[in-house]
């Protein structure tokens, strides 16, 4: 039996408890101090305890001081921070990307350049710490978040232990941690979406220019049948360059109808509400203009209801065209009246709004409705400065066999040229070609302008962000952090559903396994769900969403993601698009070429049998920075460790633009010239790779160990 304590003295844990932490988290803090003390039951003496008490109630003060400081700035000050903020966002996340060395007279521009971004950085340490708010994106490790505070890692860990999270240097934490985390530091957090995209931003507004008017940028909406479409068309046939050209248009997501006075009009492509709602959903706005359509012959619809209510919640103006004016059953007048009762007063009812009444079978009224868009675009004072590095929304994607992804993009600011380096959503690339609607191929665009680009590494989605930056090692370091975001998400994401943990999910209530059926014809299709409808258990069920022969579409992974359904494809395969999506929510899709396997794999599933021997299990990742021959040896590549620790005895796989193009072992793993075990994020390392020699920089070397899982009988 250990014996009380003298008085004054105290044991570690008893000070722990005190201070409302964790003992290990204490004994964390004491060793920094210097204090000796092996476990939660060693004795401090009263002053030990007294020093570690001042220690924690100076913290406390400071913490609180600092957040009551920067409410107050943050009131006085507020306009000029965001960008001293986010340069700041651009060094902690930028401040490593170039990694080789300038020579010559590049010195003198680097040193520059570092001299202008130690300023930057100085600003904007001040700037986060007057507003008390840290921008991060979820996921953001204790290492990266000390680093923002300008803490110690060692106190955030420690702190995160007093919070009872078992948190290590890099581990990814969630938002709420992270809230938690900075909170007990005194700050506040604003958690956003797009890792970098603000320090892109500042990046890109550092290049200064001259402001020139650029087109406006229209989408039609409207009720359906009303003439969305034929409207879309009408002005698109109208369109001079387009007939020069031969009239062989291809689908980018938006056209440009070019107008005898020289001035454009840029209109999205896809008419309607979801193309809209889903690009604002994430948080892009590309619209200036919205055309209502309502057509004469009918009255306002709950379509036109909801379109007047999207423009509305976006702030875009509207301007109404009255369609199919040429039937003898039209009547604007009807039409002006219903929308009074909207409150959208057309300027014949003394309100502000443009109304143009069009008939797109005979043309009459287009264009007027053209002039009234320039009118209202005029009103808009619309500009953009070319002079700066391009920016753009994705509008849509896709990947073609032969020339890889392309990208439809619409332009927003800047000029985009031939071999600029960007990042799309969370893909990086180079632009390999351009092209026009009209597949003319483009050397540059300028602002208000949509263009279709190749050379993305991957297909981005719509309403992703797109930027020029002008290295690669860039491009590519943001798009890795947004793919390692996106990682984390999915493997955070439940509702994941595979056959594999159909039994763990299914013992408690639920008792249905959902699958998708698809195969190459009709009359297999039905074969495999008359087999697996059969199928039950006294528990257990099958059921079948949805069957039908043809391969497997992104519908179906929707649908699957939907309904926490799992795809089952006979002899046909999903196309890229379709894998992609299904890895990103996460939809199991296991493709079979013979029907007795469907049947034992799905019967498995059912019986809780389908327990795998192994997994992949993820341990970290390292960027190829560099790459030397050894004599001998072989190739070494020169990596950084992005995530996790990269294992000497761990299974590795080479990923080159999202495809794994090898995977084997490490034949050596070094820091500097020694051999070691493991080596953690955020440090350098050599590897050698057991006989693969054709890295190069850019590579992906991601490690996994395999998990033995024990099958249950
Ligand atoms: P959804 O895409 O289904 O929402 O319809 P939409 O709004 O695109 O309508 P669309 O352009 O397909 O037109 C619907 C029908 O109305 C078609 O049969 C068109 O030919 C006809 N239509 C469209 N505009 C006019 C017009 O100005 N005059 C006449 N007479 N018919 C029109
Ligand atoms: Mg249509």
């Amino acid at each position: 039996m250990t014996q009380a304590p003298e008085e004054g003295k105290k044991r570690v844990y008893e000070l722990a408890r005190e201070l409302n932490l964790s003992s290990e988290a204490l004994l964390k803090v004491l060793t920094e101090m210097k204090v000796e003390a092996r476990s939660h039951m060693s004795t401090l003496s009263t002053e030990q305890a007294q020093l570690v008490q001042q220690k924690f109630e100076k913290e406390k003060q400071e913490a609180r001081s600092r957040a009551s400081r920067g409410r107050k700035r943050r009131k006085r000050k507020k306009k000029n921070l965001v960008t001293a903020e986010a340069v700041k966002t651009v060094k902690t996340t930028l401040a490593s990307m170039d990694t080789k060395k300038a020579r010559g007279r590049k010195k003198k521009r680097r040193k520059y350049r570092e001299e202008k971004s130690e300023r930057h950085e100085k600003q904007a340490a001040a700037s986060v710490e007057e507003t008390g708010v840290l921008r991060v994106t979820e996921y953001t490790s204790p290492s990266e978040l000390a680093e923002m505070m300008g803490m110690s890692a060692s106190q955030v860990i420690s702190k995160c232990l007093g919070m009872g999270v078992m948190a290590t240097l890099n581990q990814r934490l969630d938002i709420d941690t992270i809230s938690l985390l900075a909170a007990e530091f005194g700050y506040e957090v604003e958690a956003v979406a797009e890792y970098g995209a603000e320090a892109l931003e500042t990046m890109r507004l550092m290049t200064s220019g001259e402001e020139i008017s650029r087109p406006p940028v229209v989408t039609i909406m409207g009720h359906v049948d009303h003439g969305k479409t034929a409207l879309l068309d009408r002005i698109r046939s109208s369109n001079v360059i387009a007939t020069e050209a031969g009239g062989i248009t291809q689908h980018i997501g938006a056209y440009v109808s070019r107008l005898g006075d020289g001035s454009h009009i840029t209109f999205i492509d896809t008419p309607g509400h979801a193309a809209f709602t889903a690009m604002r959903a994430r948080g892009a706005q590309i619209t200036d203009i919205v055309i209502l359509v309502v057509a004469a012959d009918s009255r306002v619809m709950p379509q036109t209801e909801e379109a007047i209510d999207h423009a509305r919640a976006a702030s875009i103006p509207i301007i109404v065209a009255i369609t199919k004016m040429d039937l003898p059953a039209a009547n604007p007048d009807f039409i002006k009246q219903d929308l009074s009762q909207h409150k959208v007063l057309v300027e014949e009812w003394s309100g502000q709004i443009q109304c143009a009444e069009v008939s797109s079978i005979t043309g009459e009224g287009v264009g007027d409705l053209l002039d009234k868009i320039l009118v209202q675009a005029e009103l808009m004072e619309l500009t953009a400065v070319p002079e700066r590095p391009a920016k753009g929304t994705v509008l849509e994607g896709k990947i073609d066999p032969r020339r890889g992804s392309m990208v439809n993009i619409l332009i927003q600011d800047g000029t985009l040229r031939e071999n600029d380096y960007f990042v799309a959503g969370r893909f990086s690339g180079r632009i390999r070609a351009m092209f026009d609607e009209n597949e003319s191929s483009l050397r540059e665009v300028i602002p208000g302008y949509p263009v279709q680009i190749l050379g993305s590494s991957g297909v981005p989605e719509a309403g992703d962000s797109f930027v020029a930056v002008d290295s690669e090692q860039k491009a590519r370091k943001v798009s890795l952090r947004r793919k390692l975001v996106e990682r984390e998400r999915e493997l955070h994401s439940r509702g994941m559903t595979t056959l594999e943990d159909f039994w763990k999910a299914s013992s408690g209530s639920e008792s249905v396994l959902h699958l998708i059926v698809k195969a190459d014809v009709q009359g297999s299709a039905e074969a495999i769900v008359d087999t697996l409808s059969s199928m039950c258990t006294d528990e257990v069920s099958v059921d079948i969403i949805r069957s039908g022969a043809g391969g497997i579409t992104e519908s179906d992974v929707m649908l699957a993601a939907a309904s926490e359904s799992v795809i089952i494809g006979f002899r046909v395969r999903p196309d890229a698009r379709s894998w992609e999506k299904a890895t990103d929510m996460g939809v199991e899709i296991s493709t079979f070429n013979v029907i007795y396997d469907i049947e034992d794999t799905v019967k498995k599933a059912l019986s809780g049998l389908l327990k795998p021997e192994e997994r992949e299990e993820f341990t970290g990742s390292a960027e190829v920075r560099d790459t030397f021959k050894v004599p001998k040896i072989g190739l070494i590549a020169g990596c950084y460790v992005v995530a996790g620790t990269i294992k000497r005895n761990s299974r590795a796989k080479l990923v080159r633009d999202s495809i794994v193009i090898w995977e084997g072992s490490l034949a050596s793993l070094k820091h500097f010239k020694e051999d070691r075990k493991e080596i953690a994020a955020g440090l350098e390392c050599g590897i050698g790779l057991t006989g693969f020699n054709d890295v190069t920089i850019g590579d992906i070397i991601e490690c996994f160990e395999i998990i033995e899982i024990a099958r249950e009988l």
